[in-house]
């Protein structure tokens, strides 16, 4: 493909990509998180938009940037704000990448909790599935991508996933790998498809992995 060719053959679509962490407040000043740079989601918005996407990139408290500035950016803190501003979004493809909290805290305390000896309690209850909650409504012409972390069964719990939350593909980050994983530049990724195939591919830069997901997805919708 040329260059030319590959800069517009996503022009007409409609993309939604989530990044970053959730926060979930436990009081004013402290909060329960995952890790998560972002990286991974800005580099498929910057990507999906370079194709000639319209995007929109629905990003928690993240510490890098998003270069391009084409590119719609809404930023939210919470899980239910992650999934309120999906909710709205009009998509043709949707990639998943945000590392959402899967807890947040039954009460908000207004004030700071002072320390004191012993142990905390907190009563927590699940946050909404964004990824399984756009499956449930996906219509046929619509492709969802969602990502998988494990430590371990990951070919196992990767299937599961695609298959509970209806999603058309799910990358598989593999944490093993030397290099890969958080607080790396670097992901070794396998991609699972729902007719059964698989995709492993080498360790690479956040950058070209999401070239390789871009080019993958485009295949896809053809
Ligand atoms: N995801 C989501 N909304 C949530 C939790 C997860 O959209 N509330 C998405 C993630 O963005 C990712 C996929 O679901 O694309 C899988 O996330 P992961 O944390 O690996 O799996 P979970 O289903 O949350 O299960 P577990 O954490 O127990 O492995
Ligand atoms: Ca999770």
């Amino acid at each position: 493909q040329t260059f030319f060719a590959k800069q517009n053959s996503l022009k007409g679509k409609k993309a939604l990509v989530t990044a970053g962490p959730t926060y979930e407040a436990i009081d004013p000043v402290r909060f329960i998180g995952n890790h998560s740079s972002g990286k991974m989601g800005i580099a498929i918005a910057e990507e999906l938009q370079r194709r000639g996407a319209e995007v929109t990139l629905v990003y928690g408290p993240v510490s890098a940037s998003v270069k391009n500035n084409g590119i719609h950016c809404i930023s939210v803190t919470s899980a239910e704000e992650m999934y309120q501003a999906c909710s709205a979004v009009n998509y043709d493809i949707a990639v998943m990448a945000a590392a959402v909290a899967d807890y947040t805290p039954v009460k908000v305390s207004d004030k700071k909790i002072k320390k004191s000896d012993g142990v905390l309690n907190l009563t927590l209850k699940r946050t909404k599935d964004i990824l399984a909650s756009l499956g449930s409504t996906k219509r046929n012409e619509q492709t969802l991508v969602g990502f998988a972390l494990e430590t371990d069964n990951e070919k196992e719990s990767a299937l599961r996933k695609l298959k509970e939350k209806n999603a058309d593909l799910i990358v598989l980050n593999s944490l093993r790998d030397e290099g890969a994983g958080f607080g790396h530049d670097t992901n070794k990724a396998t991609f699972y498809f729902r007719d059964g195939c698989q995709k492993s591919l080498s360790l690479k830069s956040k950058a070209a992995l999401a070239t390789d997901l871009v080019d993958t997805i485009t295949e896809m919708i053809k």
